[in-house]
């Protein structure tokens, strides 16, 4: 039974355990995706989901509801609901609990509940509490999900699976559950796998942000940062992984960067340094523009608004954030992205290639390595191959 259940992290999970012979019911409040995923139909894109979630609807092994009474029946209760930060970046470390509260009526003692969304550090030990207060007994674990988008259906299998539990019978439960997924499980105990997944994001969004700067730092000295990157990088494995800039979005790494801060009272010079050059460089990218061309005369385009490539995900999506700058700055903005189906605003990316003086790739979708045009386009993504000079 997955809380969450049709969500960008829940489904996924939900099909490929139902694919390994457990009986799968997605639980979740939105009745219109409960719907849409019981008739085969996925909510978003996920590369293979869609015809595995039609295999595992057909061999019966996995359903969607909306009736959280359905949780009385598993043996297995993994919750994997969304965990945002607010308007004024503070993560709300009651969500998870207040989620598993709202539903305990349907708990039962001898069951396992599994949390699964990237959690405030002390979650878990709440959730703890809450089932002891509740008079339960229930096998508490955390096991953070650690996939990227795009590549789910590979991941969970691919990937270790950290497994925490307090009790060694929580944690043997979390081990039965997850090898089901793969036999390379990593146990810890529940803050150290708290700690673990906030770290895994932070570190990311801090390799971004590093990238990011260096890209402005020798953008600013007239340079091209990707000839400087292939440098480094080239035979030289000690800064193999240094990324390329680009804008670094989603629903996660801020906000568990974020997530990190509040949880170290707001003490976390790299990681608010960070956010400063990521959540700048729409900002960055305009003020360079502004020196260059009379963007007040000009139809900007931004060709790109899911935060990465190949996705139909707009959730913190810095190309919305360039929009917002660019509609103060330029005479017109449109945005294409044929990925993105949910955003009336946007306009077919044939229009915007022919109507644009200059365009701004948003986000590095493969279609946009090559494009036939004869204007400038914005790339500091390197999608097109001719560096990132800006
Ligand atoms: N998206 C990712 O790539 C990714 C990767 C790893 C971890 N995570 C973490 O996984 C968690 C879920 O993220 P997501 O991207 O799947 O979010 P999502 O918004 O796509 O999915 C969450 C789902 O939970 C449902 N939901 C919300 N409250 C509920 C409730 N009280 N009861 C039942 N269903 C409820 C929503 O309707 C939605 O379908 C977050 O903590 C996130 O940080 C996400």
């Amino acid at each position: 039974m997955v809380v969450g259940g049709c969500g960008h992290v829940g489904l996924p999970l939900g099909i490929v355990l139902a694919s390994k012979g457990l009986f799968v019911t997605s639980y979740d409040i939105n009745e219109t995706v409960v719907a849409q995923v019981n008739a085969g139909r996925m909510p978003f894109d996920e590369p293979g989901a869609g015809d595995l979630l039609r295999r595992v609807l057909d061999s019966g092994h996995f359903t969607a509801s909306d009736d959280p009474s359905v949780v009385s029946d598993a043996e297995h209760v993994v919750v994997v609901i969304g965990t945002p930060v607010d308007e004024h970046l503070n993560p709300d470390p009651s969500a998870v609990v207040s989620a598993i509260a709202n539903i305990s009526k349907h708990f039962r003692d001898g069951q396992h509940l599994v949390l699964r969304s990237t959690i405030y550090p002390g979650v878990t030990q709440l959730v703890e509490d809450l089932m002891t207060a509740q008079g339960l007994s229930i096998d508490v674990s955390f096991c953070p999900e650690r996939i990227a988008e795009g590549k789910a259906l590979e991941e969970l299998e691919s990937l270790p699976q950290i497994i925490s539990g307090r009790s060694p019978k929580s944690l043997g439960r979390a081990r039965s559950l997850f090898s089901n997924l793969t036999n390379n499980l990593i146990e810890t105990v529940p803050e150290e796998a708290e700690l673990a997944k906030l770290f895994t994001n932070t570190w990311r969004y801090i390799k971004f942000a590093t990238a990011n700067q260096f890209f402005m730092i020798a953008n600013d000295y007239g340079l091209d940062f990707e000839r400087i990157r292939h440098a480094i990088t080239s035979d030289y494995p000690r800064a193999a992984d240094m990324p390329g800039p680009g804008f670094a979005a989603g629903p996660c790494l801020f906000k568990d960067t974020m997530q990190l801060a509040a949880f170290n009272n707001n003490n976390f010079a790299l990681g608010h340094a960070s956010m400063l050059v990521n959540e700048g460089l729409p900002l960055y990218l305009v003020s360079r523009l502004e020196r260059q061309y009379d963007l007040k005369k000009m139809t900007v385009g931004i060709l790109g608004m899911a935060f990465k490539g190949e996705s139909d995900d707009t959730r913190s999506s810095l190309s919305y954030k360039l929009r917002r700058i660019l509609e103060f700055k330029a005479h017109r903005v449109i945005c294409a992205d044929s990925n993105v189906k949910h955003d009336p605003r946007l306009v077919s990316e044939r229009v915007l290639l022919d109507e644009s003086d200059i365009i701004i790739i948003g986000t590095p979708h493969a279609r946009y390595r090559k494009l036939a045009v004869s204007k400038p386009v914005i790339d500091v993504w390197n999608t097109q191959g001719n560096g990132t000079k800006v």
